[in-house]
Parts: C-alpha cells; structure tokens; sequence
C-alpha cells in the first residue's frame, strides 16, 4: 500500500521518481505527489487520482529542475483521497517534505502535541505529524538522518518514511519499521523505493534494510544505522530479473501479461529444484531434516488468492505426508490463540512478501516456537526476512492487483514443499515423487495449451458482461479454485460471485439457482477419483435442471459432462491434485475477460492495493 520513491544523484530527479512512481502504481492510485530540491528550496506538486493526473499538472506548470526528490502514490488510510492529503507533506516553512507508507498508530496525541506547539496542520492525514516533528529535530540537530531516527522513537505503528530538508541538499533520508523499503545502489546515485521496480532501469544492485533501520543516501554511498544510531545489520543482493520483466511488453494490461507469462513462471520455480536423480533438493530449506521428522502438525497461513493457494496445499500434505495440515486466515490466525510449539511447521505464503496479516501471523507463530517456512516471490521482502526458511517463487514481478502467476508459483512451491516432506519423512517412496515431478514439469506445456485456447472463454465472457451474480462451484481441490473464480471476478468485474464445495449446494446456495445464472463448474478428472467425478456430474445436473447456466471446465476427453454443459472448457487431463494448476488458468481470463468488457480498469481494480501493508 502506497509506492514511495526516493533518489539521490546526477539524473533529473523528477524523470526518476515520476518514472519509479509508474512502477509502483499497483501499490495505490488514489493521489500522487513529488518534491525535488532546487534552487535552495522545494518544489513540489501532488494530485488526487491516478498518476496521470499529476503527470498533467506537471506539464501544465514543470519544476524547477533538480538531482535530488521522492515522490509517493497513495493508497488512502486517513483522511479522503484529496489534494491536501496526497503526498508529500512538508512542515509550515516548506523546507522538509516527507513520503510515508503504512500507519502512525499516535498521530492523533502527536498532532495535538504540535498543534499546541503553535504547528498548523494542513491534511488529515496521519503522515503530516512526521514532517513537523522532523523539522523541529531538524532545526535542534542540522541532521537529516539524526532527525529522522529521533522521530521514529517516538512513533507507534508501521511505516516507511522517506524525506528530504532543503538546508541539506544532497542526502535523502528514510527509515522502516515494518513496511517496506529497499535501497538501490547506483554509480553515483541511489534510490529508495517500496520495491526494486521503481529503479530497475538504473541499477540491479539492491540493499534490503532491516527492521528499525535508517538509511542515509548521498551520491557517494548510503549509510544505514538502527533507530538509536547504532550501525545498521543489511544484507546486499542482486535483482534477477531486468526492467523488459516490469513493462506490459505489447500486452494491453500486465494482468494479461502475466497470465501468459505462466507456463514459464512454473518452469522457472520448477528449476533447479530436482536433480538427475528425481530427488528434491530444496537447499533453501534450512530447517534441519530431523526438525521436519519430528513436526507433527502444518499450519498455513496466508491472505486471499494464497490462502486459496494453501487450501489446495493443505490435500496434497495430507495425502503425501500424512500429516495433520490446518489452513488459517492470516489475518485470523494469531486472535485466535492456536496451539503451535516447535513440533509445528508453519508455512506463509504471500507473493508480495509484505502482507502484514501474514507478517504478524508468522511472528506470532515464531513467538511459540514454531519454525515457519515462507513461500515469496519477492526477493529484499520482510516475510522472507523474518522466516526461517524460504522457498521463493520464480514468477518475476507480479503488478497487475489480481495475482495469477504467483498464485500457479505459490502452488508449485507447495507442493515441491508437500513432497519435499514426504522424502524427509519417509511417506513417499522415490519414485513415487519422482511420477508427481514428472508430471509438474509436463505442467508448463499443458498450460501452453489452455493458453491457446482461451477464445472460446474470452467470448463467453463478454456475453455474460451484464449478468449481476456468477457461482462457481468445485469439489476436492476444485473448492479452492472455486473460490479462487469467485474472487478473481469480484476484484476484477465488481459483480457478486461465490464460490462453492459442490456438496455444500443443498444445504443452502442452491436457492440462489435461478433462469440462466451462469454457474461455472470446476469438475474432477474422471480418472483415479471416479466417485468425486460423478458426484459433481450430479451436482451439475441438480443446477441445470433449476434453469442455471453451466459453464463446465473438463478434462479433455470426459464425455460424461458434455450433455449438461451449456458451455464446455476443456483442459488438459492433469493428476486430481495437480489439476488446480490447469484449471484455475481459463477462470484468470474469464475474470479479466469479463471486466475489461464492463469498462474496468483491470491492472487496478477499485479500493485495492497490490501489496496489502496494513492490517
Ligand atoms: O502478497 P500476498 O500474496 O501476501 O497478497 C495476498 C493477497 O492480498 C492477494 O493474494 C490478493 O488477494 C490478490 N489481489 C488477489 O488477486
């Protein structure tokens, strides 16, 4: 939630952070603003609304030119999405401009603190209180950075500042205490920004800060040091992937983008996990063999489509493993005290790395002692940080809101962690796991193929662009990708959607079966689990026979299905607990379909932020 950047150097400050500020759109798009240092002074500029609005402001009146600036595009907690509460917010002089991510949980003592101080607020923002309060230190120290770890004593709750002061020209300061902020490393310049795409196309070289850390940037270097002024712990690395993985390369949305981006996103988690042999070698897993022998339980946690990503995971530990696996809300999870203690293995799972549900999840987790693996794709993010392990995603850069690649990533990680458990443990033979990897590593060209042909889908979903509600139901592993539909479309088509376990349709849902509902229907591979496969044919059955439209995704080849498919969707035959990976792929494009023909904007669905900061 809320992009922020930073920079330091010799380039136009303005081109950098206005270019890095289009990176981070995905993070929030309520209201964007920059400063820059020039001329002595400070000169800024801010819009509510997307980015365009501020681009237009900024061709209508250009600032002054200048080598130092940040720039902040909001996703709104306090206060309206308006002009005065857009970012950044400077003090009463008009010397210190701040950016600010997350929440500052006192503002409201803090504010009337200042305001009896003589300060007159201008926002009703939480942030505004920082840029006072750095002044003030400021004007008492003549040191930025001194400044900043002052005031971050003295604040409660989560944030990423970054700042500037026109009487130090020449240094950009920020600080993190639980949100994001990682430094990019340049000859000459630096960046600071909520995530590495924002200075991708000047330097791969990052610095991921630690908790309660400040960061002072200069062009000769940054100097990093905790909240008390000590030096700072960092760990320095390499982005893997290049600026072309940020841009929509031709396509018209990034979320199409990353649908087909899939087949090689899978590919690429596949990589280098399995030798010759078949053998799982997970290196990364630094939790000692004899600490997974002994676990009794796995708890997961996780946010939205990763949840969903979990609830599949959870039959493929059962089933391989034979271990107890419970699947938990991250945001539920620590309230509701569960029982966890070093036999507990937890798992979270979160693409952005940064979900704060799923960050407090895991320290709570860790807190009673259990070791908690994290399943990321984001390289530099907190979650990985504060695990104990972690298996990262190869998906690349997720920025459209709705997550699809890294959900497909998310699933291939668990289940190389569910037969990564059963090695260790000793519940699955070797070749046993050696027949799953197979047909994981034939998943990528089978997703090819859903990928060719998706028109069918694409057409039926403009058809359906003007319907109010749309059901999905699955059973087994299907339930997930039900629920995966449902929310997809929701986020995407702001329409009612719901998934449903088929089973559950008589007790309830079944009422809302009404002349032509469209019911999207997730069915089983007929083969191995022939009584799954025909209860859901039933269950078909019951909805069409209501008047629902039925919108059956079947493996090729299953004619059972056919005489009660108003429309059919074929996928290719994939093993039950891996059909997850193929089946959810034609429910991405459904979803994006079906919005882009209701006039939405698909990459930035309303009210939502790609990566979650808050709880
Ligand atoms: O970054 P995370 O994976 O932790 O994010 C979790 C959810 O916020 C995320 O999956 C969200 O539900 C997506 N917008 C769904 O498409």
């Amino acid at each position: 939630m809320c992009g922020i950047v930073g920079y330091v150097g010799f380039r136009p400050a303005l081109d950098v952070v206005v270019a890095g500020l289009k990176r981070l759109e995905y993070r929030g798009y309520d209201s964007a603003g920059v400063a820059v240092l020039a001329d002595g002074g400070l000169a800024t500029a801010k819009r509510a609304g997307k980015l365009v609005n501020l681009d237009k402001a900024l061709a209508e009146a250009p600032l002054p030119g200048g080598t130092v600036g940040l720039g902040h595009t909001r996703w709104a907690t306090h206060g309206a999405p308006n002009d005065a509460n857009a970012h950044p917010h400077l003090d009463n002089a008009g010397r210190v401009a701040v950016v600010h991510n997350g929440i500052i949980e006192n503002f409201a003592a803090l504010r009337a603190e200042l305001a009896g101080r003589g300060h007159a607020l201008a926002s009703e923002t939480d942030t505004e209180v920082v840029s006072h309060l750095l002044a003030e230190a400021f004007s008492a120290c003549g040191d930025l950075a001194e400044a900043m770890r002052q005031v971050c004593r003295r604040l409660d709750g989560a944030f990423t500042l970054v700042a500037v002061h026109a009487d130090e020209p020449g240094v950009v300061v920020g600080a993190r205490r639980n949100s994001p902020l990682v430094v990019g490393v340049g000859d000459g310049e630096a960046f600071l920004a909520s995530d590495v795409a924002a200075f991708i196309d000047h330097t791969r070289e990052a610095v991921e800060l630690g908790q309660d850390q400040v960061v002072e940037a200069r062009r000769d270097g940054v100097t990093v040091t905790t909240f008390d002024g000590a030096p700072g712990e960092v760990r320095n690395f390499h982005v893997d992937w290049d600026a072309s993985a940020a841009e929509k390369g031709g396509y018209a949305s990034f979320m199409l983008k990353e649908i087909a981006e899939q087949p090689k996103a899978v590919a690429d988690t596949l990589l280098g996990r399995i030798d010759e042999a078949g053998t799982l070698v997970l290196d990364e897993v630094r939790i000692p063999a004899e600490t997974l022998r002994e676990a009794e339980k796995v708890v997961i946690v996780a946010c939205g489509t990763a949840f969903h990503a979990a609830l599949i995971a959870k039959y493929a530990i059962e089933h391989w493993t034979r271990m107890p696996c419970e699947v938990e809300l991250a945001s539920e999870f620590r309230y509701r005290d569960p029982i966890l203690d070093q036999r507990t293995l937890v798992v979270a799972i979160s693409q952005s790395g940064e979900t704060m549900d799923t960050l407090m999840a895991l320290r709570h987790a860790r807190e009673q002692g259990a070791r908690v693996l994290a399943i990321c794709n984001t390289n530099g993010s907190t979650i990985p940080r504060e695990s104990d392990a972690v298996l990262y995603t190869h998906a690349g850069p997720e920025v459209a809101v709705a997550s699809t690649k890294a959900f497909l990533t998310q699933l291939v990680a668990c289940y190389l962690v569910a037969l990564y458990l059963g090695q260790v443990r000793g519940t699955k033979w070797g070749d046993e796991i050696r027949d799953v990897v197979r047909e994981l590593s034939g998943v990528p060209a089978r997703l090819e193929r859903v990928l060719e042909t998706m028109e069918p889908v694409r057409e039926l979903a403009r058809t359906l662009a003007d319907k109010r509600t749309v059901l999905f139901l699955g059973r087994h592993v299907g339930y997930p990708v039900a629920l995966e539909g449902a929310l997809k479309l929701k986020e995407l088509a702001y329409m009612h959607a719901e998934g449903f376990a088929a089973g559950e349709l008589k007790h309830g849902p079944i009422a809302l079966v009404e002349r032509d509902l469209p019911v999207v229907v997730v069915v089983p591979s007929p083969r191995g689990r022939s009584v799954l496969h025909g209860k859901i044919v039933s269950n078909i059955q019951e909805i069409r026979a209501r008047g629902a439209r039925t919108v059956v995704i079947a493996e090729e080849g299953d004619e059972s299905v056919v005489p009660y498919a108003d429309h059919l969707v074929r996928i290719p035959a994939t093993p039950t607990l891996l059909q997850p990976l193929v089946a959810t792929v034609p429910l991405q494009v459904f979803a994006c379909e079906l919005a882009t023909a209701r006039g939405n904007e698909v990459d930035q669905p309303r009210n939502l932020a790609k990566s979650v900061t808050v709880e």
